[in-house]
């Protein structure tokens, strides 16, 4: 680690999580996580990161994904709620959800919106997603935590990134980075530090540039470093689970969005640790890592 860069280390950000809850809780305490994503062939990973969230310790979950794909979404945990969306002609998200009286039952009382796994980019689902991101866009309560085709729309349009006063979470893996700051994924892996704290910077964001050591640069310019992780992880599926443990951290700790946010990608990280030594690396599934969250979060750093 760079002294010069100042960085900190994502483990410290765990400390959130090592308070147990209050007695008296309620599921009211810990948001309503809304993902919204998924397409015809692509049901697994709106359903990880709904179950991530859920995991993660989200008071409530709710998927909308498309019709056709809702029952299979839906069997993922029992304790999901689900909200059939209007398919395009390949099964996609259509435009056609951001009917008022649709959108507002879509969005009452959630208070944070993972957006973006499965999703495809077709024209149905770049409209409906930049439409959503407008009618949202005045809504301070409403977090948001943009993955996966959400970043490669919302790389053609860059004015829709407007995170100052609200809570604005992008997870690009290198490639969608490169997407989204116009450049090749060569070139975002030479300066993944700098590239990270300026983006972030003049986009007001938290920016999660994962890969080996992700890194989280705040909007502030300021930059933590994760540890923790493995090769198993570079599988489809370990980055829509992350999208999930985020917006659950998010959504218990939505005024500390800084902490949360490192939180989340450590014990990601750390959960498919403790996974891995159960498989290996050539064997690990994603959601393996979902299954040993629980040891992530009751490790002591
Ligand atoms: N060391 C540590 N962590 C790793 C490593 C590694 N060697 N390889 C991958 N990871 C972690 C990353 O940090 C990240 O958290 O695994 C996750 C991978 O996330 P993604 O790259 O988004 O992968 P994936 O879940 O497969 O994405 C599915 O969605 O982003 C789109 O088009 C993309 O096909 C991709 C799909
Ligand atoms: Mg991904």
């Amino acid at each position: 680690i760079r002294s010069d860069l100042r960085m900190s280390w994502a483990g410290t950000s765990k400390r959130l999580f090592d308070v147990p809850r209050t007695a008296d809780a309620n599921k009211g305490l810990y948001g309503h996580v809304l993902v919204i994503g998924g397409a015809w062939g692509k049901p697994g990973a709106p359903s990880m990161s709904s179950l991530a969230a859920l995991r993660a310790g989200a008071g409530l979950m709710t998927a909308a994904v498309p019709e056709r794909i809702l029952p299979q979404v839906a069997s993922i945990a029992p304790e999901l709620m689900t909200v059939p969306l209007a398919e395009g002609p390949e099964g996609e998200i259509a435009a056609a959800n951001l009917e008022p009286k649709r959108l507002e039952a879509l969005l009452t009382r959630k208070t944070v919106l993972a957006l973006g796994p499965g999703m495809g980019q077709s024209e149905e689902t770049e409209a409906f997603v930049l439409g959503l991101l407008e009618k949202t866009a005045e809504n301070k309560d409403l977090a948001l935590v943009l993955d996966a085709d959400a970043l490669n729309i919302v790389a053609r349009h860059k004015d829709k990134l407007r995170g100052a006063g609200r809570t604005l979470v992008l997870t690009p893996h290198p490639g969608e980075m490169g997407r989204l700051a116009g450049m090749s994924t060569r070139e975002v892996q030479a300066d993944r530090e700098g590239l990270a704290r300026r983006f972030a910077e003049e986009h007001q964001v938290t920016l999660v540039l994962k890969g080996w050591r992700t890194l989280i640069a705040h909007p502030d310019g300021s930059l933590a470093i994760n540890t923790t992780g493995n090769p198993g992880m570079a599988k489809g599926g370990s980055g829509d689970i992350l999208t999930g443990i985020v917006a659950g951290c998010v959504a218990q700790f939505p005024t500390q969005v800084r902490e949360a946010v490192e939180a989340a990608v450590y014990l990601h990280g750390l959960a498919a640790d403790f996974a891995v030594r159960e498989q290996n690396e050539h064997t690990l599934l994603a959601t393996d890592t979902i299954a040993h969250l629980h040891r992530a979060f009751g490790f002591s750093a």
